[in-house]
């Protein structure tokens, strides 16, 4: 059965698209003003400062990862959308370890390894196909092909269908509306029907020669003594895989609009300073990487947030504004590369269930945008850019369409 899902526009009532690209009032009022509050129209207790955000996402005895009420939208509700399998990343240790380190043996440092040369040769790639362009669209060339195109090649389908294969992970994890919700729905369902029907076929072939990528490592994984079936494999990778595209390219897209209009100094300096890159990377995740948020269920009455919290209550930790609790970050709104600390972001949780995927992330932000830099030395924002025409929901929140930049070669 699938979970409620709850409705984050009636948490934040931002008032445009702008807004919430841009949430840095609302969370500065509420890391002031209510930093545990309650919200009544969706029931949920809502937690933002440094400290009480870190604890709800590691502290799984009294907050748990098992719902049935959530914020997050992703798969569908129809058979194909559905997340059954062994490997179940929604639950608690000591449960919750075996599917993580089945699904790790996927994401060693060895993995890495072994993915760098196959990343450089997909940046290469992109950077070759933008050819003599003196305008593109970072979203369209770059941010958004990059992750799509490495993810279909780890996970060992042809990456000529990245396309169709960035269509249904962005449907997949739309946000569901308040209006609206059954077309969103619908599009959800679809996606999940075409993703199976496309990956299934591929996982039975895979399974006659198995490779270095993703898919062959779910197969050859073993359970209690089980091996995933070809269906457990399609929707493992429909719901773990997505969701390393959308939260990446969100990372690139919004790096580049920070580039350009947060502060025009920044890509001269990294660019004459490459030290200064792995850590204006980690900036970007802090204060860029916004409505970053994930929920628990209270599992225990408890007041740990100073508040009474009872069994089944929902507690929504908000990761971006945590981001920006002067108690650990000084200057918090300010966005600064060479910030010390700004690794202690919760961009990626915290706890049992940290992301997975960081050291990926973290690899392809970092070879992406250097490559990049390589190759133009300079960059101009494009004038007559619109903010407002070019910003789309998303489950990272709005999310850029399209990005023209000028590239100077
Ligand atoms: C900028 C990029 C990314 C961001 C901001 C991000 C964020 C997150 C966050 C916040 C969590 C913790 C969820 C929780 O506490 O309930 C998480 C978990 C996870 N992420 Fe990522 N992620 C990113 C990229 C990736 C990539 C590239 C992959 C894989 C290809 C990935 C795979 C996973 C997996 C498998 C989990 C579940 C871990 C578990 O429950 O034990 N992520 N991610």
């Amino acid at each position: 059965m699938n979970n409620e899902i709850i409705s984050l526009e009636e948490i934040t009532q931002f008032q445009s698209p702008i807004e919430e690209f841009n949430p840095y009032a609302w969370y500065k009022h509420k890391l002031q003003n209510e930093p545990v509050s309650y919200n009544k129209a969706t029931n949920t207790w809502n937690v933002f400062r440094y400290h009480d955000v870190k604890r709800v996402l590691s502290d799984h005895e009294h907050f748990s990862n098992v719902r049935k009420r959530t914020t997050i939208s992703v798969g569908a509700d129809n058979e194909e959308g559905q997340h059954m399998s062994k490997i179940n990343l929604a639950s608690d240790p000591p449960e919750h370890l075996k599917s993580r380190s089945l699904i790790s043996a996927a994401f060693t440092p060895r993995s890495l390894r072994l993915w760098e040369p196959r990343i450089q040769e997909i940046i290469n790639q992109l950077l070759h196909d933008i050819g003599n362009a003196s305008v593109i669209d970072i979203v369209k060339d770059f941010a958004g092909a990059l992750p799509t195109i490495v993810i279909a090649d780890l996970l060992g389908v042809p990456s000529q269908d990245r396309l169709l294969f960035k269509g249904w992970v962005d449907d997949l994890f739309l946000p569901l509306p308040k209006n609206n919700a059954e077309d969103v729905n619908e599009r959800k369902r679809h996606a999940a029907k075409e993703y199976y029907n496309y990956l299934y076929p591929h996982i039975v072939q895979k399974r006659l020669n198995l490779a270095d990528d993703i898919i062959s490592d779910l197969i050859r994984v073993e359970v209690d003594g089980d091996k995933l079936s070809d269906d457990e494999i399609v929707r493992t990778t429909m719901f773990i895989l997505g969701a390393g595209i959308e939260t990446t390219s969100h990372l690139l897209s919004s790096t580049f609009y920070s580039f350009l209009y947060d502060n025009d100094q920044i890509y001269a300096e990294v660019q004459a300073n490459r030290e200064l890159l792995p850590n204006t990377v980690e900036e970007m995740l802090r204060y860029r990487f916004n409505i970053a948020k994930m929920d628990r269920t209270v599992k225990k009455d408890n007041n740990l947030l100073g508040v009474e919290l009872k069994i089944g209550d929902v507690v929504v930790a908000w990761m971006s504004a945590a981001n920006m609790d002067e108690e650990v970050f000084e200057d918090p709104f300010t966005l600064s590369i060479h910030r010390h600390n700004n690794k202690k972001h919760l961009t990626f949780g915290n706890g049992p269930h940290f992301c997975l995927g960081a050291p990926l992330a973290r690899l392809e932000a970092n070879m992406g945008i250097s490559m990049f830099m390589d190759r133009f030395p300079r960059i101009e924002p494009v004038p007559g850019f619109r903010l407002e025409d070019n910003l789309t929901p998303s489950a990272a929140g709005q999310t850029l369409t399209c990005l023209p930049v000028q590239v100077h070669r």
